[in-house]
């Protein structure tokens, strides 16, 4: 059944089922070090290479690279090479942001790091374990700009706050990820596909009552099943005046969204990004960025 889904998405279906990935990505945390003096520490000891959508990215090959003294001081953050994009979607400023689904913290300090610790981010986290890797990875970042908090994300808005930025980077079946965990097709099964796109769903309600008129929300799942993805934001658009923009990501092969599925049609879906894992080794990603009108 996966395959079918699959195969009904995409013409190159098995390259994706084939995919393999060489190398493991980190970012540099350039709130403690520059690119080019943690690349020097690191030359040696490690295989390093520079990421071409991301200036911070890098690729490196080697062991243990959460056992060294550059990783405990913070200067740099273990991250998969597509979950850097999200927030260079968002591209946020000194501004209020929230991060509705913070843990453990990847994209928060990304986003610190971009904002040079300026402005407010609100991390957020449903899971009390997950929220103290997000308290940690904060700190070990020197992410100065964040505050954390563990609200129901569904249920967020009756705080009272508003934000000018959102950033969604929802809970998801992540079948995005079978390139680094072929085991994940056993857990595969249309039933959390369902479950997980009513939660996305809930989320996206309150992320749009909480955003100011003019604010932008980036949604992203690690997943590849429209239900989690065009269908959330087809919901956003009809349900709460949302509208689409176009993303513009530099340095890496991006498809447009899914435009027909299960019946449904998703005419803006050519201003939706998919990564998918066999066009650059990566997990594979949905990114679509809304405006509140
Ligand atoms: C894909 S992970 C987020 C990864 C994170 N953004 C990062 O880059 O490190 C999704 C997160 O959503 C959280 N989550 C699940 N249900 C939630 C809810 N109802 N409200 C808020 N967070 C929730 C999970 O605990 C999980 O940490």
């Amino acid at each position: 059944m996966f395959y079918e889904r699959l195969a009904s998405m995409i013409p190159d279906a098995d390259a994706f089922m084939k995919a393999e990935q060489e190398w493991k990505s980190i970012r540099v945390n350039t709130l403690k070090i520059e690119k080019e003096a943690l690349m020097e520490r690191l030359q040696g000891r490690y295989e390093v290479r520079e990421m071409p959508w991301y200036e911070n990215g890098l690729f490196i090959k080697g062991d243990d690279i959460s056992k060294n003294r550059e990783y405990y001081l913070g200067y740099y953050h273990i991250q998969e090479a597509a979950s850097m994009l999200p927030p260079l979607a968002l591209q946020p400023e000194e501004e209020m942001v929230l991060d509705m689904c913070a843990a453990p913290g990847s994209k928060t300090t990304q986003m610190a790091m971009m904002m040079e610790n300026g402005g407010i981010i609100i991390a957020n986290d449903v899971n009390p374990i997950r929220l103290k890797a997000l308290t940690h990875n904060i700190q070990r970042a020197m992410a100065t700009n964040c505050i954390v908090t563990s609200y129901d994300g569904r249920y967020m808005d009756r705080i009272g706050i508003k934000v000018d930025k959102v950033l969604m980077d929802a809970p998801c079946t992540a079948s995005g990820k079978i390139i680094k965990d072929k085991r994940l097709l056993e857990k595969w099964n249309y039933g959390r596909i369902r479950y997980m796109g009513s939660l996305q769903k809930a989320l996206m309600g309150a992320a749009c009552r909480m955003l100011d008129e003019g604010g932008v929300l980036v949604y992203s799942t690690c997943s590849i099943e429209p239900e989690e993805n065009e269908d959330v934001i087809d919901y956003a658009i009809h349900r709460f005046n949302m509208e689409v923009e176009k993303v513009h990501l530099k340095g890496i092969k991006t498809r447009e969204g899914i435009k027909e599925w299960n019946g449904k049609t998703y005419e803006w879906a050519s201003k939706a990004i998919r990564v998918w894992p066999q066009d650059n080794l990566t997990e594979g990603f949905f990114i679509c960025r809304l405006r509140k009108c």
